[in-house]
């Protein structure tokens, strides 16, 4: 069975083709992305209209690139998969509209996957894949969740962020110090050069007992600091940086590792943008490996939104017979 995956929720054109079947583990025949972070980065965030109108431009062109690099041509693909949501609703119609259109021309089912399953399940795609069960830690720019995943669709929410996702406290804590957008990479990049003990910045919820998390009062308490050093800014812009990422970092270690003791498991996956972050694997990988827990990560290049992410998640809906494929193109999205 070959599925080929569409994703377009946000500002980034996915397009991917997975091999499944037989019992084992979707394959990745071939995944071409084009990032808009160039052609957004002078609005300092995402223009909704902007990023439909790029994918619109961009989704066939990607798709031709991916069949051929895969050689395989149209009529080989068995099932159309599509990002259905969360995202923006603009970007989320342009690749259910041609996911759709590509069924219905050839005359082939079609299944809309939920964004973030996707990126729970892109370590499947890595050389070391994970066994179920495990604790999912996702972090992206819209999400943070902690969850039990026993197996595929078999997910039990742990905990989650009352406010702010931990993507965007790093891309509200960049943007404040002028380091524009999207501001993860270049603040964790910045933090390299700094030193995580200058500031003493919150971690919100980190004894609250459960596994929620809050990122809003770190962002507030980064502006006071910000607004405190004045002139002296961006002298020490670096140190300012190191001391945020520090303090998410620890947050997401201390709760994940709680999740893992309140379940008994013994692996941890990690998931979204967020897990491309340096630091907080390097103190995830350290935390669990004194506790005898493996840790699985996606690819680096696959951390960020892909379309190989949602083929995947299709490929193995369908093989774990949790999800059909569909013959009725009339699509709807789901933004929230
Ligand atoms: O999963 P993703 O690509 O899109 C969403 O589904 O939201 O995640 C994007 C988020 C952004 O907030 C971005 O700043 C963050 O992931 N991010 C990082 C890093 N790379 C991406 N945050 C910290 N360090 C990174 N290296
Ligand atoms: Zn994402």
């Amino acid at each position: 069975m070959l599925v080929l995956g569409i994703e377009s929720s946000c500002d980034e054109t996915g397009v991917a083709l997975v091999q499944a079947g037989g019992g084992a583990i979707p394959r990745l025949l071939g995944h071409a992305l084009h990032s808009q972070v160039r052609m957004h980065e002078a609005y300092g965030g995402v223009v909704p209209e902007l990023a439909s109108r790029d994918h619109i431009r961009r989704v066939l062109p990607l798709t031709r690139q991916v069949l051929a690099e895969s050689h395989r041509s149209l009529p080989d693909v068995d099932v159309v998969a599509f990002t259905r949501g969360p995202g923006l609703a603009g970007a989320l119609l342009v690749g259910a509209g041609v996911a759709c259109a590509l069924g219905a021309s050839l005359g082939k089912p079609v299944l809309g996957v939920h964004h973030l399953e996707g990126h729970l399940l892109s370590p499947f795609l890595s050389a070391d894949p994970p066994e179920f069960p495990f604790v999912a830690l996702l972090v992206s720019g819209g999400h943070t969740q902690l969850m039990r995943v026993e197996g595929v669709g078999q997910y039990e929410l742990l905990g989650e962020t009352i406010d702010d996702a931990a993507g965007e406290a790093f891309d509200k804590s960049a943007k404040l110090l002028g380091l524009g957008y999207p501001g993860g990479p270049a603040l964790s990049k910045l933090a390299e050069q700094g030193d995580a003990k200058a500031f003493a910045l919150p971690r919100p919820l980190l004894h609250s007992g459960d596994l929620d998390f809050s990122f809003a009062g770190l962002k507030t308490a980064v502006l006071t600091q910000v607004r405190k050093l004045g002139d002296q800014v961006d002298a020490r812009k670096a140190d300012v940086a190191a001391s945020t990422e520090a303090a998410i970092v620890e947050v997401l270690l201390k709760k994940s590792l709680a999740a893992l003791k309140a379940t008994g498991l013994k692996r941890l996956v990690v998931a979204g943008g967020v897990g491309a972050n340096r630091h907080l694997r390097e103190q995830l990988d350290a935390g669990c490996a004194r506790r005898g827990v493996r840790v699985h990560y996606p690819e680096l290049a696959l951390c960020t939104d892909n379309g190989a992410m949602i083929a995947m998640a299709a490929a193995m809906r369908l093989d774990a017979g949790v999800d059909v494929a569909v013959r009725t193109y009339a699509f709807d999205v789901k933004p929230r």
